[in-house]
């Protein structure tokens, strides 16, 4: 057997970057390096428990660690964080990534990225959400890139939406609560849409699968999601799965941006963004351009859209409905002492999945 191939990682101890590193490593096909600001993290050291995980220590806003980072490495999968630099400053560090992996000689490198709503849904305002644009921009930057780079570089896309787990989080723009101990209810302003929910389970297997068949991944958009889910469909799902009841109740943006959520809509929509620059959006901005994209993308007929033949044959073991993510996390935490999947919703028991919420971040690049 060849010597596993050197995988560079950015964001690898995210809520999308650990499932991604975990089935490279577990694999023993890859080893990882890992761009961190902390490697003795909690989440760092849950790296390394996987298999071979070597930190590199610094910033994506800093040439010199994106250069570090790359150094040898045969491939790259480079997610920045928008919650952290902002659309403005996650366009400039992933162009930068991107060429930067070419000149350390990287040979396939793969953005963790979003749907480019605002062009999608025919540049209309509204539609434009910082975190989505500032990734998809750059995602069809890099296909073109690509046509003139692939003899040195080869690269492909991975197309996410929100994590399912968001839904059974705290603190996440879809998070779940249970009123008077009865119903577990969502609050979202979702009207008739559905939200493509992906299960980050299945990205570590489709960014696996992305190096595995370069010549078939190269210039790839894979554009992943479990399924299109719908208000209904949600409640529907968990009530099957915990035999408790449950509803996905449409909220307007006043009572959604002033009750729902905890989050200060009139901040910025990242925590190393300057309001005062005017091309920072606010939470309120950024979310409501986020929630009007899937408003418009029910049934998979509208801004948002999926392949899921193409995501079968891809992943035939993929999880194709929101009762079967919620089944598998029912089984996930009653098999790791967490649970049941009603029992960990409960407010005193609820955990989160993103970083930046475990950090409670407000700092520097
Ligand atoms: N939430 C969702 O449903 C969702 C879905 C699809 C895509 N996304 C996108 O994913 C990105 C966030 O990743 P995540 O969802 O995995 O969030 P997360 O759990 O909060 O993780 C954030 C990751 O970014 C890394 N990071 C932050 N600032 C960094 C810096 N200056 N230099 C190097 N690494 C840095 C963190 O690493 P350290 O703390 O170890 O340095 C961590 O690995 C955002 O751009 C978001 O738009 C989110």
């Amino acid at each position: 057997m060849s010597a596993p191939r050197l995988i560079a990682v950015v964001g690898a101890t995210g809520a999308q970057g650990i499932p991604v590193v975990r089935d490279l490593v577990q694999s023993g096909s890859y080893r990882v390096r890992a761009l961190t600001r902390d490697a003795s993290s909690a989440r760092f050291r849950e790296l390394q428990s996987f298999g071979p995980v070597e930190p590199v220590v610094g910033t994506f806003a800093s040439e010199a660690d994106l250069r570090a980072t790359f150094r040898g490495a045969w491939g790259a999968f480079v997610n920045i964080d928008g919650f952290n630099s902002g659309e403005k400053a996650e366009i400039f560090w992933t162009i930068r990534a991107y060429e930067l992996a070419i000149e350390e000689g990287v040979k396939f490198f793969v953005l963790g990225n979003l749907d480019y709503i605002y062009k999608k849904s025919g540049y209309r305002p509204e539609f434009h959400a910082g975190h989505y644009d500032g990734k998809g921009r750059i995602g069809e930057w890099i296909l073109q890139q690509n046509r003139d780079n692939q003899a040195r570089m080869q690269a492909a896309l991975l197309t996410t939406g929100p994590y399912m787990e968001m839904a059974i989080s705290a603190h996440t723009p879809m998070a779940v609560s249970v009123e008077d101990g009865v119903a577990a209810t969502w609050r979202l302003p979702l009207g008739h849409g559905a939200v493509p929910f992906v299960a980050l389970d299945d990205c570590g297997y489709y960014v696996k699968w992305l190096f595995d068949h370069p010549s078939r991944a190269n210039g790839l958009d894979l554009e992943v999601a479990i399924a299109h889910v719908s208000r209904a469909e949600l409640a529907r799902a968990f009530e099957q799965v915990t035999g408790h009841p449950a509803r996905a109740l449409d909220v307007g943006f006043d009572e959604y941006f002033g009750e729902v959520w905890s989050q200060e809509p009139e901040r910025a929509a990242a925590y190393n963004a300057d309001l005062s620059d005017p091309a920072t959006m606010t939470v309120r901005e950024n979310f409501s351009a986020f929630w009007t994209a899937f408003q418009h993308s029910g049934g998979n007929q509208g801004v948002i859209k999926r392949d899921y033949g193409l995501l079968d044959e891809i992943h035939p073991n993929r999880i194709k409905s929101a009762e079967e993510f919620f089944r598998r996390e029912e089984e996930k935490g009653v098999k790791k002492g967490l649970g049941t999947l009603w029992e960990r919703v409960q407010p005193e028991k609820i955990g989160h999945i993103l970083k930046i919420t475990e950090d409670n971040r407000t700092g520097r690049l």
